[in-house]
């Protein structure tokens, strides 16, 4: 290994080569514990796409501004262009001694072309440099995360189109409570996932302005034009402070917060499949390509991939957490702490992206079984409310006697073990004389969802409407690509 540093902790003068890129004061090689603790080339070597993109918008700019040659920026783009090569086809020797992803890029391009590569760092620094490629891979997972989130709503309107008049339980604190349609329930995550793409994209506006040209933190007294980096980078505009443009980490910060929001909404339809799957809900079945079975007990189907997308969010709330804790006092502009703000980002939009993928294939493929759904629905006295409203309609009683009328119904009920839609009328005479056998007809499930037709209600006529809505407006974006 050529890269090793001075061992131990100690101040000894070694002969060891010093920083190659900042070394020129220093006469000794870094200890090891700071190499240990300063190297970021682990992680950081996932910018490098980013990086070399940043580099060559500033180069050609720095050409077209008159800074550099033509002739230097050309070897240049050329340079790093083979760079990239190198990465993408696993060839690159990344090397710890040069710390980060950039002096690795910028090291290898002077091997490449020589001494022209020295002159790229004009009118830049490493800190405008990683806040330039911390966005653009942020902007990147969010458009993935984005489309891949649209692909999610797609798969659950299209599920909730099938089953707008599959009658499942409505749930309040997990008690049976109105009986609702399946893709009504399936369509409660397509308006979540909605806002949480609304989240990401508003995130995505206020990322999209350029910090390149902030240099080190105080801008530079080269002629450099920001516009056109920014432009070339796809970025709106310019970041318009140079001390913020260093120094600002709201947009990860921001993004990490509609993850978090985006994993919580995940974990909890990853929780209602795996207690649908078990055998005391048994409302719906996943396939083998979803499910994995136990070493021990013959008999199991576990759905571990719900699990896993249920556990995920700690880890996606976490990186937020933590990063707000990098963040918090940091005085501006540009400090080390800000390296740390990167494995966790990471971590987070890629297991976001996991999540996202998982459940997809898992909404594809769970099949709902609409008999124990049913079942399940006409338990727990689910029309009790749909009683009380005839109450209310046909007998002009006010809500809460109706209520309490339909609690002593309930009550005699289930005294003799019979749900309402079997109890016999004279019995709910001995209640409420009034009550004709007209007040059977709202007491089946099957009726109760039906008349839920209010905006937003669960009546499958309104459930197929919203899902074909959905339908028609992920088509057409995705149509438009
Ligand atoms: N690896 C560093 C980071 O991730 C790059 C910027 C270093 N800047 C500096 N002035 N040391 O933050």
């Amino acid at each position: 290994m050529t890269d090793k540093p001075a061992k131990g902790t100690a101040n000894t003068p070694s002969n060891a080569q010093s920083n190659a890129m900042w070394g020129g004061r220093f006469a000794m090689s870094p200890a090891e514990v700071m190499q240990e603790i300063n190297v970021s080339i682990d992680f950081d070597k996932r910018l490098a796409p980013q990086d070399i993109r940043g580099s060559k918008a500033h180069a050609a700019m720095l050409a077209d501004a008159g800074i550099l040659t033509k002739a230097d920026a050309k070897e240049i783009a050329k340079g790093l262009d083979a760079v990239l090569a190198e990465i993408e086809a696993g060839t690159f020797k990344y090397s710890r001694s040069l710390e980060d992803v950039h002096m690795n890029v910028e090291s290898r391009l002077k091997d490449i072309i020589g001494a022209a590569a020295g002159r790229l760092h004009t009118a830049r620094s490493r800190n405008d440099q990683v806040a330039t490629d911390f966005r653009l891979y942020v902007r990147d997972q969010i458009d993935g995360i984005v489309h891949v989130l649209g692909s999610v709503q797609h798969a659950l309107a299209k599920k909730a189109e099938a089953h707008a008049a599959t009658v499942m339980p409505g749930f309040t604190h997990l008690q049976p409570a109105q009986p609702v349609t399946f893709g009504h329930h399936l369509l409660a995550y397509v308006e979540m996932i909605g806002r949480d793409r609304g989240r990401f994209l508003d995130a995505r506006a206020r990322l999209n302005e350029c910090p390149l040209g902030s240099a080190a933190l105080a801008g530079t007294s080269f002629p450099i034009d920001r516009h056109q980096t920014a432009e070339a980078l796809g970025f709106d505009r310019p970041m318009a402070n140079s001390l913020d443009g260093v120094s600002d980490r709201d947009f990860a910060l921001e993004t990490l917060s509609a993850a978090t929001i985006t994993a919580i909404h995940f974990s909890r339809f990853a929780e209602e499949i795996v207690s649908w799957m078990t055998p005391q809900f048994g409302f719906i079945t996943l396939t083998d390509k979803f499910t994995t079975g136990s070493s021990i007990m013959p008999q199991k189907r576990n759905p571990d991939a719900a699990e896993l997308s249920r556990a995920k969010v700690g880890r996606i709330a976490g990186a937020f957490q933590s990063l707000a804790m990098v963040m918090k006092g940091l005085p501006l502009a540009y400090s080390k702490d800000m390296q740390e703000d990167k494995e966790v980002t990471f971590d987070a939009l890629e297991s976001l992206t996991l999540v996202i993928a998982a459940m997809n294939g898992m909404i594809e493929d769970l099949e709902p079984v609409p008999e124990v759904m049913r079942t399940a629905a006409g338990r727990g006295y689910s029309t009790a409310t749909d009683l009380a409203d005839w109450l209310v309609r046909e007998l002009k009683m006010p809500f809460r006697d109706a209520h309490h009328v339909t609690g002593s119904i309930v009550k005699a009920a289930e005294a003799i073990g019979l749900d309402l839609e079997h109890m016999p009328l004279a019995d709910m005479q001995k209640i409420e004389p009034r009550i004709t056998k007209a007040v059977f007809s709202v007491l089946s499930v099957e009726n109760s969802v039906k008349s839920r037709v209010s905006y937003g209600g669960t009546a499958p006529q309104n459930v197929l409407k919203s899902a074909r809505a959905w339908l028609k407006r992920l088509e057409k974006e995705r149509s438009k690509g």
